[in-house]
């Protein structure tokens, strides 16, 4: 829904020895395709451990309004039954995608081989966003869009009533876009084919060809060529979804900084698409570990522990691993400031569009909390201040963007003084037990 309502500022103090098993809600990037995908099968697809934050309930919503069946059976136990590829009803509402990103874009793209016509509308920080990224390549297929200046939402889109394939190379690197496109690409006749050039998580690919689709994914000079023949019969599904790693990365980053702590975070995917930070954090030497490595839903999963670490040094993050951690730099940046030296962030322009200006709202923030910050375009650096030299005592603004609020709560876990975020209520939109799970580990957090 558009909007948090009051904002309620958030504030985290000092936190005694994080301890303890920090079992994360589902996966956002996964939930929102299981919905979509089951609307789009024909016949029921069941969903266990769906994240039901906010993105993911409006998403469940815009899907009963293109007529499927969504059903919350309570527990995480979900059933979506499917008017399948090319069935969707014009909605009769506008669709509120809230503050969703995801959620808008790969509905836009599910919808605009349909002939329907549909408006989409989100929060201040979604309508902010630009949409042209994805209405370029949909206009392609013969799919029109009529928005605000620059693309923004509210915006209409007509769906295609006799869409052609296409064939798309991604210019920026967004699972997103590419998603977008492999969803238009369902009801268009023949072959669509997507190219990117950086490898971006590969969720839509791995859960399209699990619905039955055919989809083929080739390695080239070219980069990674992604073919998806339209109008299959996509056949329902049994879906768990795994434990979101980005959400694991919060108590995984409080743990690092808080002095004395040791965190178990079970079940935590680690697809390779989606797994940079880890690797990065261990580059900067921290103690976190990957315990009872396994397989499940063809997907590799281990249970990350991730202990106190005050030997952590700053270091020159791959920009080749940013699509793997992009939504992880902000709380990276929390853990930059309690290591020694420099962590260097490049190849992150990306982070400039997203829930909010990430390297903004973070240098704004974490300056307010003692620590220098300098940044580009498309790159930014934390000077670090050690295990215990992170002053805290600043309030930051969350610009509407639940993991920068995230971030700062886990900056005052182990700075020297409380840090306030101005509104905490935009956590609920991907980690809607953030406050319960951190305080049962022993953080320490009031509202108000
Ligand atoms: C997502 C892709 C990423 C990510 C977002 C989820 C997805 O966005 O930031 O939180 O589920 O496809 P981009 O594709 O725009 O990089």
């Amino acid at each position: 829904m558009s909007g948090h309502g009051t904002p309620t500022p958030m504030t985290s103090h000092c936190a005694e020895p994080l301890k303890g098993t920090a079992e994360v809600p589902g996966d956002k990037s996964i939930s929102h395709r299981s919905l979509i995908l089951g609307a789009m099968a024909i016949g029921e697809t069941k969903i266990s451990g769906l994240l039901e934050g906010d993105d993911v309930l409006d998403t469940a919503k815009a899907m009963q309004a293109f007529g499927a069946e969504v059903t919350n059976h309570g527990g995480g136990n979900w059933s979506v039954h499917g008017v399948g590829v090319g069935g969707f009803a014009e909605p009769d509402q506008v669709i509120d995608c809230g503050n969703s990103g995801t959620g808008v874009r790969l509905i836009m793209g599910c919808m605009a081989t349909s002939p329907i016509s549909v408006t989409f509308t989100g929060d201040a920080s979604l309508n902010g966003r630009p949409m042209a990224r994805v209405t370029d390549p949909l206009a392609l297929f013969g799919t029109k869009a009529v928005g605000r200046k620059g693309g923004r939402l509210p915006m209409t889109i007509v769906g295609a009533a006799e869409p052609t394939p296409v064939r798309y190379v991604v210019p920026v690197p967004s699972a997103q876009v590419k998603s977008a496109v492999l969803l238009a690409g369902l009801n268009a006749p023949g072959k669509t084919v997507v190219i990117e050039k950086e490898a971006t998580r590969d969720h839509s690919e791995r859960m399209l060809a699990g619905f039955g689709a055919e989809i083929t994914v080739e390695d080239t000079d070219e980069g990674r060529v992604i073919t998806l023949t339209g109008q299959p019969e996509l056949k329902p599904q049994v879906i768990a979804v795994p434990r979101d790693p980005s959400s694991a990365a919060f108590p995984v980053c409080a743990a690092l900084v808080t002095p004395g702590s040791d965190v178990l975070v079970p079940g935590i995917g680690l697809n390779p698409t989606r797994a940079g930070l880890f690797y990065t954090l261990q580059d900067m030497g921290a103690d976190l570990t990957f315990e009872n490595p396994r397989e499940e839903g063809g997907e590799p999963v281990a249970d990350l522990r991730a202990k106190f670490s005050p030997n952590m040094q700053g270091i020159e993050v791959p920009p080749e691993r940013a699509a793997s951690m992009i939504d992880e730099y902000p709380v990276l940046s929390v853990v930059a400031s309690f290591a020694t030296g420099k962590t260097m962030m490049a190849g992150v322009k990306e982070l400039r569009v997203k829930e909010s200006d990430r390297i903004d709202a973070m240098a704004r923030g974490l300056r307010a909390n003692g620590v220098t910050v300098d940044e580009g375009e498309d790159w930014w650096s934390v000077e670090g201040l050690g295990p215990d030299g992170v002053l805290g005592g600043g309030t930051c603004e969350s610009f509407l963007d639940h993991r920068i609020a995230m971030s700062f709560m886990v900056m005052g876990m182990g700075a020297q003084n409380s840090v306030t975020v101005d509104d905490g209520n935009p956590i609920t939109t991907s980690f809607p037990i953030f406050e319960p799970l951190m305080t049962g580990l022993g953080a320490k957090l009031s509202k108000g």
